[in-house]
């Protein structure tokens, strides 16, 4: 099917704005919390634990029921079907039911006449716990042999013998944070109650079907009773692929028990508690190379802190053992990933999926060995690239499309990389309090879900008699413009301008058994899909047409002016309302799955991505070394979309990913007490970047190049590949501090977030010899 039309692919693209641009600024973009209440509509809150780790002993929910406005009062009993949210591993309970496993975990559901009246009672539980000890850390988790899973291990070659044999060797060990997802549209879900049992959901969800799925089974309802929608997110990142199915699934219950629409749009506080985060993971190297920097031999240990359930960590941690190698091939290698089960709120999905924390640990071990050498990193880089002879991963696929050697080389070029790097030399020299750092870092990512069977997507095509064009597709609008993708991949199968094509809500009643829209294949899967279903209709159109016309096929031609056919010239209106009184259905399906990959997980060997994504990226930083605080003064980005779908939104991927990667690394820290309880739970303690973070010099521009394989136009997938660029910005803090105490031969000792205390306590550490 994707063969039928080569030559449309590979056309340029242009740039449109996001097809919810202008209500996006006006404030008339509905979100979830946005559509009209009806009458009677419930409002929820959750009593959530306030122990780590408990034995529930006994619920007094009297006065909770008492409050005024409660309407119904729900526990774990008051559940019809399964207690369970979770994605795969079934250990995510709606409502606590005998222990609790972290601090928050939801106990039981209010449902008042009001949002306030229930966040009110729903403090007024009396809970008698008996406590239980708790593994709150990776250290704690470690101790008590607390694990999601057995740790996993990726090998090729020999990596002790060669070590042993490298002409230089080194060890060490740093640790990076989690990130909470700080969407500004937070957790929400409207059920609506409808006929014979049936429920409707309105879900701020990635993934829509799972949500089906899991209501349906907790309602002991059929797939088919149960319909989610979703119009679009006010951002996502991950934070609701997994992590939006609790307030659904909470909704829908109250839906079903009282027979009454209710909604849960959770208080933002509760959500930072609540809510799953990025995996905050402890590396170790052992690591022999060669005196010009070239990697002969590296031990890599990644243990992660996974929290109280399974939730998406498998694959997560899968992927940052992907990540391991980044763009660099390291012949005898042995990455080990222990993934540490804590009470703390489950982590799970976040933009790079694990991808982020897998490169920062192999950047890090190039920084380290270029300290030692007393080498430029960039050289040391530059040394260890994939490239002829040496172009196969340690999960043993190839790097059949590697142009990270031509980025990084015109990025070096374009940037002055080499000038501004000795003029950081010199400012160092001259200026006692403020240092500088430069680095230039690259990006290689897998794109594909690692789990295979993830990898396709459906859609559904209508065009109506006078010519205006709906789409559906499996995938979800959560910003990133992939609805607006989807409708030129549309217009250009009939040449009609993207403004004919309407995309509408996401929904599981016209698209079924969806994959989440993540892994950055949103476009790729659900864009080919939208072009098969098309193309299907076009086709028919074109079989009328010539039947209709007397003339082959071949001699029907969609154009911008028209569609030609028998020396005339038909609006595409005038088309569809032929075909229809010709009895031609304008409706279809479409259907895509990746072809070519396929991954042995037992093994870590196999194809488990159907391409890579490559960017670079040049960050200059200042400190001052009197205060620990710092700015990024300047970024140059080159970056791969292949052949855009659409250059603007990519650009705006870019500029986004690459911002939440910065503020990862710099300013968002995740602060827990000794039992469990998140401190940084508002946007008063944890720190997003803001417009003054961006940096003053920005530059971005797109990699010239098209996919090798045949995605849709050639593209490739552009959502999460960017975060990692922001890598450059840790190297770059790393040299700035290490700038500080000159001479000496190693890396500071810095964990990110790079927060001033952080850059501070390096600075003193390095200068001191440690
Ligand atoms: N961009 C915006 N504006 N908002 C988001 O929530 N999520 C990111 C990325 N870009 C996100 C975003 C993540 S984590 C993924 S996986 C992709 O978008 C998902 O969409 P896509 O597959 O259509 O690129
Ligand atoms: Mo993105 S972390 O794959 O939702």
């Amino acid at each position: 099917m994707a063969e039928r039309d080569p030559a449309w692919k590979v056309l340029p693209k242009p740039s449109r704005p996001h097809d919810s641009a202008r209500l996006h600024v006006t404030g008339e973009a509905r979100y979830a919390d946005d559509v009209h209440e009806p009458a009677g509509m419930l409002h929820l809150a959750f009593g959530q634990s306030s122990e780590a780790r408990a034995r529930i002993v006994s619920m007094d929910l009297a006065e909770v029921r008492k409050s005024p406005g409660v309407i119904a009062v729900f526990t774990a009993a008051d559940i019809p079907g399964a207690n369970d949210v979770a994605p795969v591993a079934g250990d995510d309970q709606l409502l606590a039911d005998g222990e609790v496993a972290c601090h928050g975990q939801a106990l039981f559901l209010v449902a008042a006449t009001s949002q306030r009246a229930a966040r009110v009672a729903a403090r007024l539980g009396r809970i008698e716990y008996e406590r239980l000890a708790p593994a709150i850390t990776i250290a704690d988790a470690r101790a008590a042999g607390s694990h999601i899973e057995p740790a996993q291990r990726m090998a090729r070659g020999d990596a002790a013998t060669a070590l042993e044999g490298a002409a230089h060797r080194l060890q060490g060990r740093f640790a990076m944070g989690g990130q909470d997802h700080f969407y500004l549209e937070g957790q929400v879900a409207v059920a609506t109650p409808g006929e014979d049992g049936q429920v409707h959901v309105l879900s701020s969800t990635q993934h829509p079907s799972e949500v089906q799925h899991l209501i349906a089974h907790m309602l002991q309802l059929s797939s088919a009773d149960v319909t989610v929608e979703v119009r679009r997110m006010g951002g996502a990142f991950g934070g609701k692929e997994t992590q939006a199915a609790l307030f659904a699934a909470a909704a829908a219950l109250a839906a079903h028990r009282t027979g009454r629409p209710a909604k849960f749009r959770c208080d933002r506080d509760d959500d930072m508690v609540m809510t799953g985060k990025r995996h905050e993971f402890e590396v170790g190297y052992d690591v022999g190379f060669n005196a010009d920097g070239r990697l002969q031999g590296l031990s890599l240990h990644l243990a992660s802190r996974c929290g109280a359930s399974v939730d998406l960590s498998p694959a997560i941690n899968d992927r940052a053992m992907f990540h391991s190698d980044n763009c660099y091939y390291v012949p005898d290698v042995e990455v080990v990933s222990e993934r540490l089960k804590t009470n703390t709120v489950s982590a799970t999905a976040f933009r790079g999926f694990g991808g982020p924390q897998g490169m920062l640990a192999i950047e890090r071990v190039i920084d380290h060995v270029a300290a030692h050498l007393g080498l430029d990193p960039l050289d040391v880089r530059m040394a260890n690239l994939y490239g002829p002879g040496r172009d196969t991963t340690p999960y043993g696929m190839e790097v059949a499309d590697n142009v990270a050697p031509q980025i990084i080389a015109r990025l070096r070029a374009t940037s002055r990389y080499d000038e501004r790097a000795r003029a950081v030399a010199a400012f160092n020299v001259a200026s006692p309090v403020l240092k500088k750092g430069i680095a230039l870092t690259p990006v290689k990512f897998g794109i594909s879900f690692t789990t295979t069977h993830l990898n396709q997507a459906g859609a559904l095509v209508h065009v109506y008699a006078d010519g205006s064009i709906q789409v559906n597709h499996g995938g979800t609008e959560m910003g990133q413009g992939l609805h607006v993708k989807i409708a030129q991949v549309v217009a250009d199968v009939f040449s009609v301008s993207p403004d004919l094509v309407r995309i509408t809500s996401t929904r599981t009643d016209k698209v079924p058994n969806t994959s989440a829209t993540a892994a950055s294949s949103g476009a790729d899967l659900n864009g080919m899909a939208a072009y098969n279903a098309a193309m299907t209709i076009r086709e028919r159109l074109c079989a009328f047409l010539s039947r209709a016309y007397a003339v082959g096929e071949s001699e029907v031609h969609f154009t911008p002016g028209g569609v030609l056919v028998g020396g005339q010239t038909l609006a595409f209106g005038q088309v569809a309302r032929k075909a229809h009184i010709g009895r031609i259905s304008l409706s279809s399906t479409g259907y895509y799955a990746t072809p070519g990959i396929e991954y042995d997980r037992s093994v870590f060997k196999g194809r488990p991505f159907y391409y890579f994504a490559y960017g670079a990226a040049v960050s200059e930083v200042v400190i001052d070394t009197l205060t620990g605080e710092h700015r990024v003064l300047a970024v140059d980005i080159l970056h791969d979309v292949g052949r855009s779908l659409n250059p603007a939104i990519d650009m705006g991927q870019i500029e986004g990913g690459f911002i939440q990667g910065q503020g990862w690394l710099t300013s968002e820290e995740l602060v827990y007490d000794a039992k469990g309880r998140l401190l940084t739970h508002s946007p008063a303690t944890y720190k997003i970047p803001t417009a003054s973070d961006r940096p003053g010099h920005f530059t971005i521009e797109l990699w010239d190049g098209e996919n090798v394989e045949p995605t849709i136009n050639r593209s490739k997938a552009v959502g999460e590949p960017p975060f990692m660029l922001a890598i450059s910005v840790f190297s770059a803090l790393n040299r700035a501090v290490a700038a500080a105490a000159p001479g000496r031969r190693t890396i500071p000792p810095l964990d990110a977030p790079a927060t001033p205390e952080r850059v501070l306590c390096a600075i003193a550490a390095h200068g001191a010899g440690e």
